[in-house]
């Protein structure tokens, strides 16, 4: 099976979708929530985990928002959880998010799409390193 990082932005603390938001990750049969930690991101550990978009016109307010207030962070493992925690959240855009999706329930604008999840078991790796270095 695998593990996923998941970051419940700030915008979810914000409007009190927590609950909601790991509710649908937990019924998911199998899958299982092995950490989940409250914290406010730095600029520098942002810097790290947002590294492949260093340098792009959205980076700056991406990290801004992602620093304005507490996430929460989450792993999750399972059978297929990175692939399946992405379809839960669907695309990056929420207005192309369908109905049903995390995103496209609660979301509008790009930047404050609500979620991250890895996007391979590569990143996944890499994001968990960072985000919980005890738990390698
Ligand atoms: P994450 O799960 O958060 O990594 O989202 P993603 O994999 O769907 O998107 P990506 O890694 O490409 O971008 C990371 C985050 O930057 C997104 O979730 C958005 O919050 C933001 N972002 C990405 N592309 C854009 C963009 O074109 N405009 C704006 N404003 N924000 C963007
Ligand atoms: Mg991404």
């Amino acid at each position: 099976s695998q593990r996923t990082l998941v970051l419940l932005k700030p915008d979810t603390v914000r409007r009190g979708l927590i609950g909601e938001i790991v509710g649908r990750i937990e019924r998911k049969a199998d899958w299982r929530i092995t950490a989940l930690e409250m914290r406010v991101l730095d600029r520098a550990l942002l810097e790290q985990h947002y590294g492949e978009h260093v340098g792009r016109p959205f980076y700056e307010p991406l990290v801004e928002f992602m620093a304005s207030g507490p996430v929460v962070a989450l792993i999750v493992e399972g059978e297929r959880v990175i692939e399946g925690v992405r379809a839960l959240a669907g695309p990056t855009d929420p207005i192309a998010a369908q109905p049903g999706s995390i995103r496209g329930d609660y979301g509008v604008i790009v930047r404050e799409n609500l979620i991250h999840a890895s996007d391979s078991e590569e990143s996944a790796e890499r994001e968990l390193k960072i985000f919980f270095p005890g738990r390698a």
